[in-house]
């Protein structure tokens, strides 16, 4: 290899160095699962339980439920592994029962947003009670 050359290879394996890596060759990010959004959905109600418990519902108040509620939404999507893992007709059947139970929890998580909005304590209080409720039903009856 001449000499011309060599400097040519080595400025090519500089640039080749500097090049901006690919996202594919990055892609450590993994998609939301629904431990993920189900972790959301229990930090939302906490913030907003803590300040209901404090008699003072701040403004954001209303964008946190709204992202509880968000959260449960892109869960419907994702029914649970011991439910997809199912033989095909049981398997249709669970997946509307799990999505029913998302559903009651979409809905009660949208009455919290509306509560939150009124800054009335006491009901947002028992909201996240029933919520509970809604919590510990559809982890008997879909979470392993
Ligand atoms: C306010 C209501 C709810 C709250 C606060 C809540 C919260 C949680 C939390 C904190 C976890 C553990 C996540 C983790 O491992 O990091 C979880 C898991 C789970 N929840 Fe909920 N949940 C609620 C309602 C529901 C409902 C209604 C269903 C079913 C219809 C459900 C089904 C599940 C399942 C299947 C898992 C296991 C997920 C997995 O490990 O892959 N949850 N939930």
């Amino acid at each position: 290899m001449n000499v011309m050359l060599q400097t040519i290879v080595i400025w090519a394996m500089g640039l080749s160095l500097m090049a901006p890596v690919s996202a594919a060759e990055t892609a450590t990010e993994q998609p939301a699962s629904l431990a993920d959004h189900m972790s959301a959905i229990k930090s939302s109600l906490r913030a907003i339980k803590r300040m209901a418990d404090g008699g003072q519902i701040s403004d954001d108040a209303v964008a946190i439920a709204q992202k509880a509620r968000q959260a449960a939404v892109a869960a419907r999507e994702l029914p649970p592994k011991n439910i997809v893992m199912l033989p095909e007709a049981e398997r249709d059947k669970q997946i509307q029962a799990y999505q029913a139970a998302i559903d009651v929890m979409v809905a009660e998580l949208a009455t919290l947003e509306t509560l939150a909005g009124s800054k009335d304590a006491a009901k947002v209080l028992a909201q996240l009670a029933k919520l509970s409720d809604v919590e510990k039903d559809g982890h008997q009856r879909f979470r392993q």
